[in-house]
């Protein structure tokens, strides 16, 4: 073909995708509305409803306005919704909380965005000790919702994070050491799979969905409710954890780092601790600091595993004090300005000091020097260099517990690790252009270095995973394939599905 001929078939192609998108466009959201039960479930541009959808997403990065909105309010519902996108062969994404940070995470920009925002009821049966969540809830109220109750779940540590993305990739709590990932507290999910079928998934029906959905995210189903199994305080009226983040100066974070490694090590002598190590960097005020969050869910004010920490000098302030969970997670929400672009990166490697300071230099070198001194004052940089500990103790609550799809059991090799997350925060897209490739290069080079250390756990963690780092593949997957096929033999959730994380990337 001579080069006209390909411009004009380009041309023409461009034409057809142009069509075909307009029409796809109207007929999938006219689809929708045209269903008695769904009519008043649809949310079109222009209109003040959508508008608010589009704000409910935490990272401007995710934002993204789809053709429409629909918002399930029940199991029906969502498989109605299902039913008509895939017969019209309609691309679509899964929003819940709106807490994952990357472009097309959560809502999706040629398609529909199936929102669970509606079904946002937390309910409780003290019998059978089982809170049963839907999958459009905040953290925060579901706390607010268990608390007359004496109980909690294994669920955020910031209240805003949302209940459906957070299971479903795994979830780090504050109750992780002493029971497991959230989705390792799932009882039964319910679940609406592509062809519109309610099922339920737990030991005993399903039971290999119920495996692979705990980690999977949304490549299996839409999930539309979440039992789980709830935590006692020990003083039902005083529902209350001791937790709190303590600040030191710069020159402090060798002896924390070593009191941190410390900590993942004996961690397995006090579940009811845990922590989290990490650097900030606040562009307006040009400060570098070091933080420990510490906390304890039987709330024991200064369990004596956090002495280490609470030893080292150089301490500025702390906020430890006991408080009701509901309260604890608004200062960990991290106090995140609104309208902001996200970006987060992780790795995962053996619990050794050595990475934690190859990470932290890096990190001053690359995001507080580097990155800071290419944007302008007004850019609102807020970044985190940190670190969880991912134990023996937490990762054998998923075999004890019927199973999940992490893969951790082989990853880890029996050893203690090191969850490292690199966070950025930042305002505009031209200035989180300009933060990506920077971003990037230090994750690269921690996982270079943690490999070179023969150190790397090659394993990334679905929740805190940045769009191609394909944390699927990082999993059982395996396990994950075999439900994809019994439960999804069309493939729509990797076909017509856009968003989120899929199996074979
Ligand atoms: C401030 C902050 C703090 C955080 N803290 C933690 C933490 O302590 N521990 C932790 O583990 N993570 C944490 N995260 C990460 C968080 O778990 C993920 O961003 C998670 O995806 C949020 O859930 P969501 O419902 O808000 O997700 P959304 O962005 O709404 O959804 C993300 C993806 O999850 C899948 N999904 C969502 N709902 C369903 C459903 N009903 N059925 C099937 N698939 C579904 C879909 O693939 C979807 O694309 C934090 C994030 C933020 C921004
Ligand atoms: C559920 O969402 C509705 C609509 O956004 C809101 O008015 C209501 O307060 C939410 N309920 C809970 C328990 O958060
Ligand atoms: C952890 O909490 C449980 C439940 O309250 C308690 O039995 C146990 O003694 C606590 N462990 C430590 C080390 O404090
Ligand atoms: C911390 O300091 C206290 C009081 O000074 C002391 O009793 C304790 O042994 C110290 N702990 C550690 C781990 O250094």
């Amino acid at each position: 073909m001579n080069r006209n001929k390909v411009a004009a078939s380009c041309l023409l192609l461009l034409h057809h995708a142009l069509i075909a998108s307009a029409d796809t466009d109207t007929k999938c959201c006219n689809a929708l509305s045209q269903v008695p039960s769904l009519t008043d479930k649809v949310y079109y541009p222009d209109t003040e409803e959508y508008q608010g959808r589009v704000k409910s997403i935490w990272s401007s990065s995710a934002a993204l306005g789809p053709w429409c909105f629909v918002l399930p309010q029940s199991a029906e519902d969502t498989a109605t919704v299902i039913q008509t996108l895939v017969r019209n062969e309609c691309p679509f994404g899964i929003l819940s909380g709106g807490h994952s940070d990357f472009p097309a995470s959560n809502s999706v920009k040629e398609g529909v965005t199936i929102d669970f925002g509606r079904m946002n009821q937390t309910g409780y049966d003290p019998e059978k000790k089982i809170a049963s969540v839907g999958p459009g809830c905040s953290w925060q109220s579901v706390y607010e919702t268990l608390e007359p109750f004496g109980v909690t779940v294994t669920g955020g540590r910031a209240g805003g994070v949302g209940v459906g993305g957070f299971i479903t990739g795994g979830g780090n709590s504050f109750h992780s050491t002493s029971h497991g990932w959230a989705c390792d507290n799932v009882q039964n999910f319910q679940v609406v799979l592509a062809d519109g079928t309610v099922v339920n998934a737990n030991a005993d029906e399903h039971n290999d969905l119920w495996q692979a959905l705990k980690g999977g995210s949304g490549n299996l189903g839409l999930v539309t409710r979440f039992d789980m199994h709830v935590i006692e305080f020990p003083d039902p009226k005083k529902p209350n954890i001791w937790a709190g983040v303590a600040e030191y100066e710069l020159s402090a974070a060798d002896d924390l780092t070593a009191a941190y490694v410390d900590f993942v090590e004996n961690n397995h002598l006090d579940k009811n601790s845990s922590t989290m190590l990490y650097w900030a960097y606040t562009h307006s005020a040009r400060s570098l600091v070091v933080r420990v969050a510490m906390d304890n869910t039987v709330d024991m004010a200064h369990p004596p595993i956090f002495d280490r920490y609470l030893n080292t000098s150089g301490l500025i302030s702390t906020s430890l004090r006991s408080a009701p969970m509901y309260e604890i997670t608004v200062e960990f929400d991290l106090g995140q300005p609104e309208g902001l672009h996200n970006i987060w990166l992780t790795g995962t490697y053996k619990n050794d000091p050595r990475v934690i300071k190859f990470a932290a230099d890096k990190y001053e070198e690359l995001i507080a020097g580097k990155l800071a001194g290419l944007v302008a004052h007004d850019s609102e940089l807020v970044t985190l260099c940190s670190m969880f500990p991912l134990t023996q103790a937490m990762i054998e609550h998923g075999r004890a517990n019927g199973g999940n799809s992490m893969n951790l059991e082989a990853k880890s090799k029996g050893e203690n690790g090191v969850l490292f997350l690199a966070s950025l925060s930042i305002k505009g897209a031209e200035n989180e252009a300009i933060a990506l490739p920077i971003m990037k290069r230090w994750q690269d080079e921690v996982d270079a270095y943690a490999t070179l250390l023969g150190i790397n756990w090659n394993w990334r963690f679905l929740n805190y995973a940045y769009t191609g780092q394909d944390p699927i593949t990082t999993y059982a997957t395996d396990k994950i394939m075999v439900a994809s096929r019994n439960y999804d033999p069309d493939m729509v959730f990797q076909r017509l599905r856009r968003t989120g994380h899929r199996i074979l990337a």
